[in-house]
């Protein structure tokens, strides 16, 4: 393809885009295909002449559309909100077109530059220290992967470069809530620390939190039995209940122990932009490691995660590789990302987050997640005001986690109830919320914050929810 050839072809495009997007809400919010179904449109075999456009671009609407669940609808409730912003999606676009290689600040200055512009405006915008420097990682799941690296080279004193953990006398333990991402687990289990030196400590049976005071009586333990605190991951807005960990507590019994401090803020990170909100974060200064994602509620297209570490040298000296290959005479001058992370080769990510900063506006960014916690507070105004129902976890954010009980009910059968009606919710095709276990049992999370979704949508997925839990069985 030359270059008219490709003016022409994404023309057409980003047309389709758009119309994408203008009729998104038209479709079913979870996508209806069966397993497989995708696969069985597509042509089992690579065509070895070049294909019309016109039919690849049919088979977007043919095959693509119906297998995707449309997380732009205003009324998708599930998971987390996954925003994409158009305007991010032009940074994503130019990043593309302009095929960077993110190999070294030398490959493309601008890529490195750039990020660190990105990387520092969010920092100053969640009113964060100077002194935490901010990477763009793929997802946080990578970001809390680097993370406990770091951690583990803290606390072996950079064995890696010698016999490694296999060299460490004592074992090295991390301690994190049960409710910690599953990310956070699976980054403690590749960083070699081993599941039986992964802790779970208690939270607090009303707001779900850790509770300090059980990290450090296990801490404690560990200590007297031989072993080694050498993290603790906070979980900063947990997956299933949105939770807060008390960062400033958790930052001081961790600094009794040595142990480094990560906090996990992948989706709750964007409300550090509001100053109301800044208290639910407070003491994340003292952290070594925070992670959060603009490609959640922030609005930049996914994969936008951010890893901010105080300690960037100590970073370096765990991920620095530097091959004759890749050094230039401005090295000493300059930052080198494939030193603070995994991959070498790295996306112009920053363009998609400097672009949607840009266009969209902090104002406009803020005023959008104001309108999200509001919509999720009348909801769980609504719910705790409608007999049979109750709100499971406080709602400091913009999730809300409910069930429903009616009388008569309970045990397995309510179990059972509310996986049906959750399940009922999403069959409609009008909304889409996401049902979880919450200490063993089923409940639904209602996530807001699509960048579409307003009070009405809200209002709506509470009503098709009450009609859908209304239904008895059949038969
Ligand atoms: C609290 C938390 N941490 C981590 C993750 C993982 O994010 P990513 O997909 O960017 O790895 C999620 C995503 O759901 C999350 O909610």
């Amino acid at each position: 393809m030359n270059p008219e050839e490709f003016r022409v072809a994404a023309h057409e495009l980003v047309d389709w885009i758009a119309d994408y997007r203008a009729r998104v809400q038209s479709l079913p919010v979870e996508s209806t295909v069966r397993p497989g179904d995708v696969r069985s449109g597509l042509a089992s075999h690579a065509p070895e002449q070049p294909e019309d456009w016109a039919d690849l671009l049919a088979d977007l609407d043919r095959v693509i559309v119906p297998g995707v669940t449309q997380t732009q609808h205003p009324g998708f409730f599930g998971w987390f909100p996954s925003n994409a912003s158009l305007s991010s999606l032009l940074g994503d676009m130019a990043s593309g077109g302009l095929a960077a290689l993110g190999i070294t600040w030398q490959s493309a200055p601008a890529l490195t530059e750039v990020e660190q512009v990105v990387t520092e405006w969010l920092r100053e915008l969640c009113g964060l220290d100077p002194q935490w420097r901010g990477a763009i990682q793929d997802t946080a799941s990578t970001g809390t992967l680097v993370a406990m690296l770091a951690a583990r080279e803290r606390a072996s004193e950079l064995s890696e470069h010698a016999g490694g953990l296999q060299s460490v006398g004592r074992p090295l333990v991390v301690y994190t809530s049960p409710h910690a991402h599953s990310s956070v687990p699976k980054a403690v289990l590749l960083a070699g620390f081993g599941a039986d030196n992964l802790r779970h400590v208690e939270v607090d049976p009303v707001t779900f939190a850790m509770r300090p005071e059980a990290l450090r009586e296990a801490m404690a333990a560990d200590v007297a039995a031989g072993r080694v605190p050498a993290a603790v991951i906070a979980a900063v807005g947990t997956t299933g209940t949105a939770a807060m960990d008390p960062v400033r507590e958790i930052v001081e019994v961790a600094g009794e122990f040595g142990a480094w401090v990560h906090v996990d803020a992948a989706m709750a990170g964007s409300a550090m932009l509001l100053p109301e909100c800044r208290h639910l974060f407070d003491g994340v200064d003292g952290a070594d490691s925070l992670v959060w994602n603009p490609h959640k509620w922030l609005g930049t297209i996914l994969d936008c995660s951010l890893l901010y570490v105080r300690d960037v040298d100590h970073l370096v000296a765990c991920m620095s590789t530097t091959p004759s290959y890749l050094r230039s005479a401005v090295d000493d001058e300059v930052v080198q990302y494939k030193d603070w992370g995994i991959p070498l080769g790295r996306r112009f990510r920053a363009l998609k987050l400097w672009f949607h900063l840009r266009l969209e506006g902090v104002e406009a960014i803020r005023a959008r997640l104001r309108r999200d916690l509001r919509n999720a507070q009348w909801l769980a105004d609504q719910v705790r005001a409608t007999p049979d129902w109750e709100v499971l976890a406080p709602v400091q954010l913009q999730t809300v986690c409910v069930r429903h009980a009616p009388e008569g009910i309970t045990g397995a059968a309510l179990e059972e109830h509310t996986t049906r009606w959750a399940a009922a919710v999403n069959a409609s095709g009008r909304a889409f919320v996401s049902p979880s276990l919450l200490e063993g049992k089923w409940m639904v999370r209602v996530s807001i914050g699509a960048e579409a979704t307003e009070r009405d949508d809200v209002a709506a997925v509470w009503a098709l929810m009450q009609e859908c839990a209304s239904r008895r069985p059949q038969g």
